[in-house]
């Protein structure tokens, strides 16, 4: 992806970027909220990916399986053995039980088949080993140029430019920085991806980081009155749980 390939061009409709799939309507980062996404018309499908106690990449939010799973304990601390028996659709609805945790190889060999690109969230700690790792399976499925890694993590997104440099990066905010532009440049962004109530601190970081080429994507967004202020401050993209809806507004505009 071409440096400012994020950047929303005139005229432009913004982005649509799916939160752990379409989040809203499905159980969050599975394959049937990435599916739902799709159909919803989303441009990205943002996953939160970390690794099993024997390093193996897995889609899944929080750093248990508490919430999310029928099982119990630390992402960390289950392989991807325990992982993988795991259901991660019955919390959400009967109707969505049986949905898996996926693998990361997993959801790529989906992306490749299904179509769309992907929002990679590194979560949370990593070593630079987990990152090869990571950097490892995105190549190994040809999905260079459909996924832009997003991360809170200074350390893992400087992992990812040394150990992958074709693949865009994004920061996550929860508050600003005092010279984002200064940020992005040592980090090497293509996009500071503030949340809404940070950017709301100071909407005038949005025309610094264009100028400075960095695309600005904020989350986690579901009401349309916010997407209104948002579209007309000029951001690139919208993160939020109801890719369906907010296609739907952009489209009856
Ligand atoms: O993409 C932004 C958002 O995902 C960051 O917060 O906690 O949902 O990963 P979180
Ligand atoms: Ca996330």
């Amino acid at each position: 992806l071409a440096p400012g390939a994020f950047l929303r061009q005139p005229g432009a409709p913004l982005t649509v970027l799916a939160h752990r799939g379409a989040s809203s309507a499905a159980p969050e980062n599975t394959l049937l909220s990435d599916e739902v996404a799709r159909r919803a018309g989303a441009d990205w499908i943002e996953n939160d990916v970390q690794p099993s106690k024997d390093g193996v990449p897995h889609v899944l939010h929080d750093d248990t399986v508490d919430r999310t799973t029928n099982g119990t304990g630390r992402v960390r601390d289950l392989t991807a053995a325990q992982l993988g028996a795991l259901d991660a659709g019955a919390w959400f609805a009967p109707a969505t039980a049986g949905a898996r945790v996926p693998t990361l190889a997993a959801q790529l060999d989906d992306l490749r088949t299904r179509g769309g690109s992907l929002l990679l969230e590194i979560k949370g700690p990593h070593t630079r080993d987990e990152v090869a790792r990571i950097v490892k399976d995105v190549r190994d499925h040809g999905m260079a140029g459909r996924v832009f890694v997003q991360s809170f993590e200074t350390d893992a997104l400087r992992y990812t430019r040394e150990l992958a440099p074709e693949l865009p990066l994004g920061l996550l905010r929860a508050s600003l920085d005092a010279d984002p532009v200064a940020v992005a440049a040592d980090l090497g962004l293509s996009a500071y991806n503030p949340a809404d109530a940070a950017l709301a601190t100071r909407p005038e970081v949005v025309a610094a980081l264009h100028a400075a080429g960095v695309a600005v994507n904020v989350w986690t967004v579901d009401a349309p009155a916010r997407w209104k202020a948002l579209d007309a401050a000029g951001v690139d993209g919208i993160i939020t749980n109801r890719p369906a809806e907010l296609a739907g507004w952009l489209a009856a505009r």
